[in-house]
């Protein structure tokens, strides 16, 4: 614990001091993530993901975290949302699996119910790359639940070729960081009705690997570059977290930003690692989902928000998700490129 406590400390301070100073910010980031990944490393070893998940999930069932509660996890059928949507079944929540790809969403809910003998397990479409399929899954759920309690931001796409959404936003920033502040704005009023209630976003070390948000990278096709792109829009994640724990001060709603550390997954289909090289270096989807999961149903966090979390406890972090301005910067920048981009609907409605 106190070790966990001192590397986060090191790694996020190093990447803080040298993030903004010119040439030596790539210095930094390199440092900064060698430290980071040795450190995982030796966590991966002295941490049993599946003694420790099922440690979580034993207490939460004996506390009744989950019972008549309902969770929403985007990106479900794969990775990291898969074992996190298990522990919440299993913990009782009614978890709804928010799947792009049908096919395999199904299959997923098959073996949930198959893994885990419950059958409080549903699976709705959403595609965050389309306001349209947003509207429509929350739409489709409001029509079948009145309650949400937990809103888990998880899905994504990393450094990936340049492509755009439906509506022509870059598509790693547009999915991860736009689809999901559009799906939650559209939750919000079932969420405070139902609080207390959690949002989580699924950030990443990558938050901190770029000194700002860039939105020139967005607006810009010229300056693509895939990396960088992913940076953006998991800086975008970790900062959209703690302007929203701003704004939902007193509703009963928290939320927070998770890395959930260098997990094998789908997620680096793009980046040329394949299943072997992940595997050796990387751990298990089990352990990715355990940072996620201690922020969910770990009672001593029940009232923490505006954080990121590493490793099962709130670190530092990056400057920008710290300051207001930038906070509202985003935030600005954010509402005028959803508006630019949809039809008839009005937003801004935190
Ligand atoms: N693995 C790591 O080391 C790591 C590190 C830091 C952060 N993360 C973050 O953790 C989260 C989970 O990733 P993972 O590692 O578990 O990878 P993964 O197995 O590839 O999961 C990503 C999920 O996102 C879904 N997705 C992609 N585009 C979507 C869209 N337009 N609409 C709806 N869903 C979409 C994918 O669905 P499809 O099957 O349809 O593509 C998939 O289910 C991501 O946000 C990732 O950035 C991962």
């Amino acid at each position: 614990m106190f070790l966990t406590t001192f590397f986060n400390a090191l790694v996020y301070w190093t990447c803080r001091l040298l993030m903004r100073a010119g040439p030596f910010q790539v210095f930094g980031n390199l440092v900064a993530s060698f430290i980071d990944f040795c450190y995982a490393t030796l966590y991966k070893i002295v941490t049993n993901s599946h003694k420790e998940t099922e440690k979580l999930v034993v207490a939460a069932i004996k506390n009744g975290t989950g019972k008549g509660k309902v969770a929403i996890i985007t990106g479900a059928n794969s990775g990291i949302g898969y074992d996190t949507a298990k522990a919440l079944g299993r913990v009782g929540y009614h978890t709804i699996l928010a799947c792009r790809n049908m096919e395999l969403g199904e299959k997923a809910l098959n073996s949930l119910i198959e893994e885990t003998d419950l059958d409080n397990f549903e699976l709705m479409a959403l595609d965050l790359a389309s306001f349209e399929s947003i509207h429509k899954f929350v739409e489709q759920f409001k029509e079948r639940h009145d309650s949400l309690h937990l809103l888990i931001n998880n899905g994504g796409v990393c450094m990936c070729p340049y492509m755009t959404t439906a509506e022509g936003i870059e598509l790693q920033f547009g999915t991860n960081y736009i689809g999901h502040f559009v799906l939650t704005d559209a939750l919000l009023d079932v969420m405070k009705r139902s609080s207390p209630a959690k949002i989580i976003n699924l950030s990443s070390l990558g938050s901190y690997m770029n000194a700002g948000i860039d939105k020139e990278l967005v607006a810009d096709k010229s300056r693509y570059d895939k990396s960088r792109a992913y940076y953006n829009s998991k800086l975008a994640l970790t900062m959209s977290a703690a302007t929203l724990a701003r704004k939902l001060e007193g509703t009963g709603i928290t939320a927070n930003s998770i890395n959930p550390g260098y997990v094998a997954t789908n997620i680096f289909q793009h980046v040329g690692l394949s299943a072997k090289i992940q595997n050796m270096l990387f751990t298990n989807t089990v352990m990715g989902s355990l940072t996620t999961l201690a922020a969910v149903l770990d009672q001593q966090y029940n009232d923490t928000t505006g954080q990121y979390f590493v490793r099962c406890q709130p670190t530092y972090s990056h400057p920008s998700a710290n300051s207001i301005k930038e906070q509202d910067d985003l935030w600005e920048f954010t509402e005028k490129l959803v508006a630019k981009h949809s039809d008839q609907r009005s937003y801004g409605t935190f």
